[in-house]
């Protein structure tokens, strides 16, 4: 039985429009799992499951298609078809750091839109906008909370969206009605997902690549020395493969705070653990979300404090850049607040909020002539051609203004 998944899926929309609640209706797996989120109620980090899509031979079209090892209509043993990975954005608006940082290591999109409010609400048509900044292109349309609209509602509710996903990467996508609390239609979607999200062709070749988008101490407070756990990273290989005994680097790493500005040292460890579906493994390839326990000292990897970074093998990874030049492409309207306004151009001295694989930094331009050039208060580990979002401050919030490519 395969334990990894081979896809990435986001689910991504407005805040409380039921992407948590479709994830445990999918999954049975809450993904709000940190105290501060359940206090709030909301997704704050990222959440992740694993999921398997399964088929019951004996019932048809959509009833057979299930998350459940025995089907729910005959009870007969469902067939395996496919393990995914569920990457659960937060909604919120002030979370949208968080969003494009999972944005980069989503395969395909579930834009979760109620049905009981006026589509596009403002991080709807943010969030719609990141993936097509970002370019995921394979996106499934779920207008939830269909138990509390009427009829009428629901078919005014499908015409906005028809009308709002018009010219995006969504546009043409499926539209499917589902209400995630009553879990009904829930067939319908995995039979949607597995269709329209295909794998992504990987070179298992090419030297190993990891985003990470978490970092953890996994030891409880108060432990013996003799029994502390070395740091352990999670996020997910985009090329490559890792192997339980391999050393590997992370890159930007840390910053040593007495070599002067721009120090930062590359970590190297070796890699003692490999998780993948929450089964251990001795070997993890592209697709699904994988943990990696190193020999590190867990005071490195503790509260995320290396999410963003990049990992694989030793000598293999990009330059750890402090500065870059871009061609960027920008919207023409800065989205996400409830009155749109024009976007400006770039100027010099301006701070840009930017997003690259995992990792969020603040970049200050320093030349708009041609290539807007930017100098970044973190560095990031990137390469020639790479995409990152970009986004500005207006008010009080930072709001996409579009991408650049790294030059
Ligand atoms: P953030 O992660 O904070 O952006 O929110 P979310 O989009 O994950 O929303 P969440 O799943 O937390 O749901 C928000 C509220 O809507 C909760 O009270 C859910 O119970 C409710 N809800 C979610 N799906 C449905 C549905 O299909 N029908 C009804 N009636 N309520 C729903």
């Amino acid at each position: 039985m395969k334990v990894q998944s081979d896809v990435n899926i986001g689910l991504v929309g407005h805040v409380d429009h039921g992407k948590t609640t479709l994830t445990k209706a999918l999954s049975g797996i809450w993904t709000d799992t940190h105290s501060e989120e359940t206090k709030r109620g909301i997704s704050i980090r990222l959440g992740y499951a694993d999921i398997e899509f399964r088929k019951c031979n004996k019932c048809g079209e959509p009833l057979c298609y299930t998350t459940a090892i025995t089907c729910e209509h005959c009870g007969e043993e469902t067939e395996f078809l496919r393990k995914v990975s569920f990457v659960d954005a937060p909604g919120h608006e002030t979370l949208m750091a968080t969003m494009l940082s999972g944005a980069a290591i989503m395969d395909g999109a579930v834009l979760v839109i109620a049905a009981n409010e006026y589509c596009p609400q403002p991080q709807t048509k943010e969030h719609l906008m990141a993936l097509d900044v970002i370019g995921v292109t394979d996106v499934i349309v779920v207008q939830n909370k269909i138990d509390i609209v009427s009829k009428e509602r629901a078919i005014e509710s499908y015409n906005e969206i028809q009308e709002f996903v018009k010219g995006t990467c969504a546009e043409g996508a499926p539209i499917i009605p589902v209400s995630a609390q009553q879990g009904a239609n829930i067939d319908i979607l995995i039979d949607a997902i597995d269709k329209k999200i295909k794998t992504p062709i990987r070179d298992p070749n090419k030297p190993s690549r990891m985003h990470v988008a978490r970092s953890f101490d996994i030891n409880k407070p108060g432990s013996h020395p003799n029994d502390i756990k070395g740091g352990v990273i999670g996020g997910t290989l985009i090329q490559g493969t890792l192997k339980e005994g391999q050393d590997i680097e992370i890159r930007p790493g840390i910053e040593n705070k007495r070599g002067g500005k721009n120090a930062w040292i590359s970590l190297k460890s070796k890699i003692i653990g490999l998780n993948a579906g929450g089964e251990d493994v001795d070997e993890v390839g592209p697709g699904g979300l994988i943990g990696v326990a190193t020999k590190l000292d867990p005071s490195l990897t503790k509260a995320d404090s290396l999410s963003g970074s990049v990992a694989g093998e030793i000598g293999t990874l990009p330059d750890v850049l402090h500065s870059f030049e871009m061609e960027t492409h920008l919207l023409d309207r800065v989205v996400g607040t409830k009155e749109e306004r024009d976007v400006a151009p770039i100027i010099i001295k301006e701070p840009l909020m930017i997003n690259c694989g995992t990792t969020t930094t603040i970049g200050v331009v320093t030349k708009v002539k041609g290539n807007v050039q930017v100098t970044l208060k973190l560095p990031v580990c990137a390469d020639k051609g790479d995409r990152v979002a970009l986004s500005r401050r207006v008010g009080a919030r930072w709001r996409l203004i579009g991408y650049g490519i790294i030059q």
